[in-house]
């Protein structure tokens, strides 16, 4: 009997060794939960293949009893790790089928955004000049002296430059606080005849209120060749009334003063609230003024070395927040700046 003990540990051995190679080749083909389960019933359960092995432990002698349970332990332990392997590559690929891309899903639509009501209102005024004729041009919003003042006809000390009060910077050079300076840049550049339109930001310091921002936007207009008379800045603005705010809105001009176009005029069109009639929009007069504009002046041309004798223009500013405020029927210009979507989806 003790004799045949290390017999017999040999041939436990082997069994351990057979059942281990058909335990990781059944393993190995398995496919489903169902059949891991199964498996492991077959081997690690109450009454499996394992537990059969640890009941013939007792049957070793003292001396061999701790070899014989070492075989059958390491057994055990090589097939939990197996079995749970397996679980665990079963267990991804079910999530990853779930993961899968559904079509059929509704899907989740990003939110779009529009374009800014000032910008749309600066477009649609450049889009109506384009029509006639004129190119869109852009100038710098940091300026010289010279371009927002000087060659516009403004010499230093004028007191028109007053009227126009000024962000200066430590440079010497300032924020425009126009969009005429445009006309200077163009003029110097091309020869002419010309026609152009400058849409773009302006600023001046003042407080901010319903009606005032530090910020705002205008369009400039310049229209220069040998036969241009104010019957056509007339023309040209009453077709830009009529395009922008309809038919049935009138317009007139008011004798006015500035420095860069001789004669200079306020332009107006019959409030597009209450048809003319008196509103709080138009302060009960019935008129709304929305652009100032005039015949360059010889000076300006000579600025830029025109000759005041063969060529004639006309030019105009308005103000962009003006327009899409009397447009929209917007009452605060703070709106336009505070990129609250709310306001901003309306457009
Ligand atoms: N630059 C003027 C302003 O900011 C607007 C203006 C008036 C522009 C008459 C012009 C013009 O070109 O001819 O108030």
């Amino acid at each position: 009997m003790l004799q045949k003990t290390p017999q017999k540990l040999k041939s436990m051995s082997k069994k351990i060794e057979k059942m281990r190679q058909e335990a990781f080749a059944q393993l190995k083909e398995i496919k489903t939960s169902e059949d891991l389960e199964k498996a492991r019933t077959k081997y690690l359960g109450r009454n499996g293949l394992l537990a059969q092995l640890f009941k013939l432990i007792p049957r070793f002698g003292l001396k061999y009893r701790p070899e014989a349970g070492k075989l059958v332990n390491t057994l055990k332990r090589e097939l939990e790790m197996n079995l749970r392997s397996r679980y665990n590559l079963l267990h991804r690929e079910k999530e990853e089928k779930k993961l899968r891309l559904d079509i059929t899903m509704p899907g989740i639509s990003p939110e779009l955004g529009s374009t800014h009501p000032i910008s749309q209102t600066m477009n649609r005024i450049s889009q109506i000049f384009m029509n006639l004729g004129f190119k869109v041009v852009q100038g710098p919003e940091v300026e010289t002296d010279y371009y927002n003042f000087t060659a516009l006809n403004i010499p230093q000390g004028h007191p028109s430059r007053e009227t126009f009060h000024t962000f200066y910077l430590d440079s010497g050079e300032l924020l425009r606080s126009q969009t005429s300076p445009v006309q200077i840049r163009v003029m110097e550049k091309q020869k002419p005849p010309l026609r152009i339109v400058a849409p773009g930001k302006v600023f001046r310091p003042d407080a901010t209120d319903a009606s005032h921002s530090f910020m705002f936007h205008q369009v400039e207009g310049l229209m220069v060749d040998r036969d241009v008379t104010f019957a056509d800045l007339k023309g040209t603005l009453s077709i830009f009334v009529r395009e922008m705010f309809g038919s049935g809105v009138r317009m007139r001009f008011r004798p006015h003063f500035f420095p860069f176009t001789e004669p200079s005029a306020e332009i107006d069109i019959s409030c597009i609230i209450c048809g003319g009639r008196g509103c709080r929009v138009c302060s009960f007069k019935g008129w709304l003024e929305i652009l100032g504009a005039g015949l360059v002046d010889p000076n300006v041309f000579r600025a830029v070395k025109y000759d005041p004798e063969v060529w004639r223009g006309f030019a105009f500013g308005m103000g962009v927040e003006r327009i899409a405020m009397l447009k929209y029927g917007i009452t605060d210009i703070r709106l336009f700046y505070e990129n609250d979507v709310r306001f901003l989806r309306q457009f």
